[in-house]
C-alpha cells in the first residue's frame, strides 16, 4: 500500500537520534550575532544522504537564512534538484522550544514526500515530531497554466 498523510512510515529512532546530534553539532557553526539564537538542521534524504546547515544572519536582518533553508540549499547543491527529504531535525543551543517558521515549512514542503517528518525542540527539553503535511496543510503550489 502506498504511504499517505495519515500513516507516514515511522523513522528508525536511532536514525532520528543521529540526525538530532548532527543538528546540535552544526548549530555550533551558526552565525547569529544579532539574535544569539544558534540553530542547526540536519536533513536526511530519501537516498540516505545527510546534509546539515545552520542559520546565517546579516546586519540587514531580513537577509538572514534559517538553518533549515541553509541545509536544504546545500543538499540541492550537493545532490541535485531531484532530492526528497525523508526527515529533518532542527536544534538550537538555547534550550528553547522552537517550531520551524512558516517560510521553512514551505521550503521543506517543496522537497517533501508523504513520509517527510520534522523533529524540533519542544517544551521541557523534549523532542517533537510532526509530518510536514501537519505543519503546513495548505502549502503554496505553483501550477503552470
Ligand atoms: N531560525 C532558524 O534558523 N530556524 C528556525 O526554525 C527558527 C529561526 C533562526 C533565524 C534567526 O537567525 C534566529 O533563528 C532567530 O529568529
Amino acid at each position: 500500500m502506498s504511504p499517505n498523510h495519515n500513516s507516514p512510515t515511522p523513522l528508525d529512532p536511532a536514525l532520528a537520534a543521529d540526525l538530532q546530534q548532527r543538528a546540535i553539532a552544526v548549530a555550533h557553526h551558526a552565525y547569529a550575532p544579532y539574535s544569539n539564537f544558534r540553530v542547526g538542521a540536519a536533513v536526511l534524504l530519501t537516498d540516505g544522504n545527510i546534509v546539515t546547515g545552520c542559520n546565517v544572519e546579516n546586519a540587514s536582518y531580513r537577509l538572514t537564512v534559517c538553518a533549515e533553508q541553509a541545509a536544504i540549499a546545500a543538499a540541492v547543491g550537493l545532490h541535485g534538484p531531484a532530492i526528497r527529504i525523508r526527515a529533518i531535525a532542527v536544534a538550537n543551543l538555547n534550550n528553547t522550544a522552537s517550531q520551524p517558521c512558516g517560510a521553512c515549512r514551505q521550503t521543506i514542503h517543496e522537497f517533501s514526500t508523504p513520509d517527510t517528518v520534522v523533529f524540533f525542540p519542544a517544551e521541557g527539553g523534549t523532542l517533537a515530531e510532526a509530518t510536514i503535511a501537519a505543519l503546513l496543510p495548505a502549502a503554496f503550489l505553483l501550477t503552470n497554466s
